[in-house]
């Protein structure tokens, strides 16, 4: 069973998921990573569960239509939107910026700047 590492406020939480579990099902379901995973649709549409991938991304599918659209550069940056995912390796990941409000582009056009 894949093994999951979520970062999250500096603590690091870990469990073993059955294979092809999706994070945001799980946590709907109030399963880990609930209550300490972010998520608001389900379904692709609000980046709320925007995930940094720290290391097992190599083994996720490419990014769906909905990841590029909702994602755009932040693909780059090794985020994906945990809701597409469905695991079936050991991950590691954080949930380090709200994709899902305005300030996300903020932070891409001040990195740009410097
Ligand atoms: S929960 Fe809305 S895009 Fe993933």
């Amino acid at each position: 069973m894949p093994i999951v590492i979520l970062h999250k406020d500096g603590e690091i939480l870990r469990d073993e998921v059955p294979a092809k579990s999706n994070l945001v099902v799980r946590a709907g379901v109030r399963k880990f990573p609930y209550p300490d995973f972010k998520y608001r649709c389900g379904m692709g549409k609000c980046a709320t569960c925007a995930s940094r991938i720290i290391s097992g991304g190599e083994h996720l599918p490419a990014p769906n239509w909905k990841e590029k659209k909702m994602l755009g550069e932040w693909l780059d940056r090794g985020y994906r939107l945990a809701c597409q995912l469905w695991i079936e390796h050991d991950i590691e990941l954080v949930q380090d910026v709200n994709l899902a409000d305005g300030r996300a582009l903020a932070l891409l056009a001040e990195d740009k700047a410097s």
